[in-house]
């Protein structure tokens, strides 16, 4: 465990539910009077929240190494400077995707080698506690995604051999660490999805 405090983070394609379910766990985890802070990844300050905008916009082409390394930018600062001193404070953190999700999008998604994406988590030097993936059909995240209805960017652009192999990468990655993940079925209704990581959270953090 880190600190007092507990790091959660979802992961899993574009609109199998994450936002949705994290938001709904946080509700849930402060319900019962447990301290939050819900964040997600790109993103969680300032800084990287501007790295997230050049990151998302389709209309600036990025090398991949070039994408990897503005992730774990991102991270960094977001990392040292909001998760860590949280953790210490005896907060449970969820984080809304985190570096798994970048192993899934540019290792397994875009070409660039998994040792290298290794080495910038090391140098993170941070790991979930409990990792939820999300797991639902590609039919479903579609229907989910255009009622979404948002405009698209860089990665919901790419094309379905791309979501496979990141789908592919995910489930690889998942079953390479089963201490570390809890796989979740996202097809069911919001309540049941945040209900049943909440149970598994109990199971398997004893929280
Ligand atoms: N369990 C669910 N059942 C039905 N619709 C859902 C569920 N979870 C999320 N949605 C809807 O699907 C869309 C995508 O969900 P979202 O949480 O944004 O996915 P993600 O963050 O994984 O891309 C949203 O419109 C959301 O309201
Ligand atoms: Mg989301």
């Amino acid at each position: 465990m880190t600190g007092q405090g507990l790091f959660i983070t979802l992961e899993g394609g574009e609109g199998v539910g994450k936002s949705t379910a994290a938001a709904g766990l946080a509700e849930a985890l402060r319900a019962e009077g447990q301290q939050v802070l819900l964040t997600r990844e790109p993103g969680g300050t300032k800084g990287a929240e501007a790295i997230r905008a050049l990151l998302l916009n389709q209309e600036l082409p990025l090398d991949p190494l070039a994408q990897t390394m503005l992730h774990f930018a991102a991270r960094m600062d977001h990392v040292n400077r909001v998760i860590r001193p949280a953790l210490a404070r005896g907060v449970i953190v969820i984080c809304d995707r985190f570096h798994d999700s970048t192993m899934a999008y540019q290792a397994y998604g875009q070409g660039v080698p998994q040792a290298d994406i290794r080495t910038l988590i090391q140098l993170t030097g941070l790991k979930p506690d409990l990792t939820f993936l999300l797991e639902l059909s590609e039919d479903e995240a579609k229907s989910r995604i255009t009622a979404r209805a948002s405009g698209t960017d860089r990665y919901e652009a790419m094309d379905a051999a791309f979501f496979a192999r990141v789908r592919e990468g995910f489930a690889a990655i998942a079953q390479a660490a089963p201490e570390r993940f809890a796989v979740i079925n996202a097809s069911p209704a919001p309540a049941a999805v945040v209900a049943s990581m909440r149970q598994a959270l109990r199971e398997r953090a004893g929280r």
